[in-house]
């Protein structure tokens, strides 16, 4: 019995030097010391045993048992050291390695239009004011002076949800939303961009989704001059030159009298070229003197007060900054257009 306890302890130390790995050695464990392992086992050929080599043997099976564990608990240790250091190795970090490139992104080229108008007007102390692109009826058309049998309907095609509900077709609603909120108090001086749809066709020009920037100004004695001023001033730190200005008369049901803003060409500073189509001129955006019913449907005193408002298309003006040609690349994603605007 001696023998088999020494032999057993002999070969459990040889497995157990020879085990790479943890879970090895849990099972190991278990062979040699668990309930029904091999220790236990001679171990109940203890009755066989003489009376008085019994408790030579005991105290043999105990101490055997003692060191396997100690070899065990040793060897485990030695396993996870290794371990460690193993992982440790993996996980070392080059400093001296080059860094992975980061892929930025670049600001889309009507964003880019979109923050330089707003920086513009927000440094002659405009505000940027917001309304919902899903608009109720009555503030894109009513309170715009443009009631429902009117024929300015037929020039903004819509995309109605319900019959009182529609996508807004312009951003104009925004002035009598914030002449609303406003309560009659003066001045107003907002801006407003955002997007409007339309139910055209989209083609080089057109997209049924675009950009529209709203301005609005509201105060005591605000006159046509006030319109042509700012706004000249305007188009001049957008386009980042001197530039000639005009207005002509115009129609929108919303401001009387109306005009629309043209620009000397920029590319060819009024000699004609094929991007004013020989004309010189390049109009962009429409503006008037607030109409009185607006005023007044909003709650503001047209005998007190009077304003101005404009609307301009920042897709437009993306095309004409940039000497893009058609309207789709901004709303196509493609990298190969985008990635040019990187550094706008
Ligand atoms: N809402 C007009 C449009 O979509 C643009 C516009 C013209 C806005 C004149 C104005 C304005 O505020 O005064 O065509």
């Amino acid at each position: 019995m001696k023998d088999r306890l020494q032999a057993l302890e002999q070969e459990a130390f040889t497995s157990i030097r020879s085990i790479g790995d943890v879970e090895e050695l849990k099972a190991l464990r278990v062979r040699y010391l668990g309930k029904k392992g091999e220790l236990t086992e001679i171990l109940r050929g203890m009755k066989d045993v003489a009376p008085d080599e019994r408790p030579v043997i005991g105290s043999l099976a105990n101490d055997i048992r003692a060191r396997l564990e100690e070899g065990i608990s040793s060897r485990e240790e030695e396993l996870q050291e290794q371990a460690l250091e193993i992982r440790l190795r993996h996980e070392q970090i080059d400093v001296t390695l080059p860094g992975k490139p980061q892929a930025l992104g670049g600001i889309h080229p009507i964003s880019a239009v979109i923050e330089q108008i707003e920086d513009i007007f927000v440094g002659m102390g405009f505000e940027v004011a917001e309304g919902p692109e899903v608009e109720l009826d009555s503030y894109n058309f009513e309170s715009l002076n443009i009631p429902k049998d009117h024929p300015a309907r037929d020039m903004q095609d819509s995309f109605y949800v319900t019959p009182e509900i529609l996508l807004r077709t312009h951003t104009s609603p925004v002035q009598v939303r914030t002449m609303e909120k406003k309560e009659g108090q003066v001045p107003v001086k907002i801006i407003c961009p955002g997007k409007v749809y339309r139910r055209d066709d989209d083609d080089a020009t057109h997209s049924h989704q675009f950009h529209q920037v709203e301005g609005l100004v509201v105060d005591r004695g605000i006159a046509m001059s006030e319109l042509h001023g700012i706004l000249a001033a305007f188009a001049e730190k957008l386009f980042g030159m001197e530039l000639e200005t005009r207005l002509r008369p115009s129609y929108f049901p919303f401001t009387e009298p109306s005009v629309e803003m043209d620009i000397s060409c920029v590319q060819c500073g009024g000699q004609g070229c094929r991007m004013c189509k020989e004309t010189g001129w390049i109009e962009i955006l429409g503006a008037g003197m607030v109409h009185p019913r607006v005023l007044e449907g909003a709650g503001y005193d047209s005998e007190r007060y009077t304003g101005f408002a404009f609307g301009m298309g920042p897709d437009r003006i993306a095309l004409l900054k940039y000497g893009i040609d058609d309207i789709r690349h901004f709303y196509t994603n493609d990298l190969r257009f985008l990635r040019q605007f990187q550094s706008v």
